[in-house]
């Protein structure tokens, strides 16, 4: 595929999924952030993994920031948007300790991120060995941290969040797709990978419990979305043709990805029941993706399913050429935030 063409046709989805979102979310009712706190992977990674593993190289970042800018992404993410909506910054990656201003927030999110610990090295499976429960280990250490330092006065003042907006901030989620793929790819079956769900869940559920336990109360949590149209995904695993349903998508991934949604969805009414402060919104982004892929040329989009910027192919993606350049392709994707397997390229 032609660079220019296909780069922009990621930037406008994530522009129309954004807007999507925030129109749902953000316009009926004015809300004042002063901070916001994200968890996740890749679709929110603001340049965690690439402060810690190497910075996601060019052409990431081009059309936006017009040079590589820590996402996986040419352009921006839906976390930018919700920022810039509330009229703040763009998060600071926690990990990064290079030019960080955190009066606003800190996002923990690192690309490959699982909400399980992985029993892997990024270098073995891909996946990020900051995991949902590694997020929240620094996100109390900067909570507690973060305001022994402040009171010091002079320019951490002006580079740490106030203590009253950690109960005002709002606490951002988009995690879990990653501890879906990670199954498939040692190779267990859709029942398999759905057996150890719960587990997940459960130990998502934790997290947040956790955070409102050190003041959280406004939380925004995205479902996970539809894996299964993915080219690294559908490169990856081979499914039958009875099972690629009309988009094109390999319908038993994103079966999995419902299942894990519906699963979800009772773990925040259980979460609403448990903590009776906070107010926790669901967000369904499976829905908003899978209209926008699905639904590709309706929204001016040739391509939904091939990579860009790949290495030819049914969907333009080749993994065993996926480390870390143009050349080779280390930024194969189709969605912005889902170059994970790609831009690791083990195996
Ligand atoms: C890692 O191994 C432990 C011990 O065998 C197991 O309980 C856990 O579920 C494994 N984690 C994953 C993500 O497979
Ligand atoms: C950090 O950003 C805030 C605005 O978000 C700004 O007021 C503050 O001066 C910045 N800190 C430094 C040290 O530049
Ligand atoms: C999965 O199966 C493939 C093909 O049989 C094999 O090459 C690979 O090593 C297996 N992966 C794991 C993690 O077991
Ligand atoms: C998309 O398809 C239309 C009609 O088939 C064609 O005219 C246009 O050049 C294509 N655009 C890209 C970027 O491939």
């Amino acid at each position: 595929m032609e660079l220019p063409s296909s780069v922009f046709v990621v930037s406008i989805f994530t522009f129309l999924l954004v807007s999507k979102v925030q129109w749902v979310a953000f316009a009926a009712s004015p809300c004042h952030f002063p901070a916001i706190f994200n968890f996740g992977d890749s679709n929110s990674d603001t340049g965690g993994l690439s402060a810690v593993f190497g910075q996601a190289p060019p052409p990431h970042g081009e059309s936006y920031f017009h040079h590589p800018a820590g996402r996986y992404c040419d352009g921006r993410l839906i976390i930018d948007f919700i920022a810039k909506s509330f009229g703040l910054p763009y998060l600071s990656a926690y990990l990064d300790s290079v030019g960080s201003n955190f009066t606003h927030g800190a996002n923990f999110a690192t690309a490959g991120s699982t909400i399980r610990p992985q029993n892997s090295t990024l270098h073995q499976s891909g996946f990020s060995p900051i995991s949902l429960d590694v997020q929240w280990n620094e996100f109390y250490d900067f909570h507690r941290r973060s305001q022994i330092i402040r009171s010091q006065g002079g320019v951490y003042k002006n580079l740490l969040p106030a203590a009253e907006d950690f109960s005002h901030a709002l606490y951002t989620f988009d995690i879990g797709q990653n501890d879906l793929t990670s199954g498939y790819f040692s190779n267990m079956t859709s029942s398999e990978v759905k057996a150890y769900v719960p587990d997940v869940l459960d130990q998502f559920e934790n997290i947040v419990s956790y955070i409102y336990g050190q003041g959280g109360r406004s939380f925004w949590i995205h479902n996970t979305g539809p894996f299964g149209c993915l080219a690294y995904v559908l490169e990856r695993i081979p499914i039958l043709a009875a099972e690629v349903d009309k988009t094109g998508c390999g319908a038993p991934f994103n079966e999995v990805a419902q299942y894990f949604n519906l699963g979800l969805k009772k773990v925040v009414s259980q979460l609403r029941k448990k903590l009776p402060l906070a107010a926790i919104t669901y967000v369904d982004v499976f829905s908003v993706k899978y209209k926008l892929i699905s639904q590709a040329r309706k929204h001016g989009f040739n391509e939904s399913l091939r990579a860009c910027c790949g290495h030819g192919g049914k969907y333009n993606y080749n993994r065993h050429l996926g480390v870390r350049s143009k050349e080779n392709g280390g930024w194969q994707r189709n969605i912005c935030g889902q170059t994970m397997q790609g831009s690791i390229g083990m195996d």
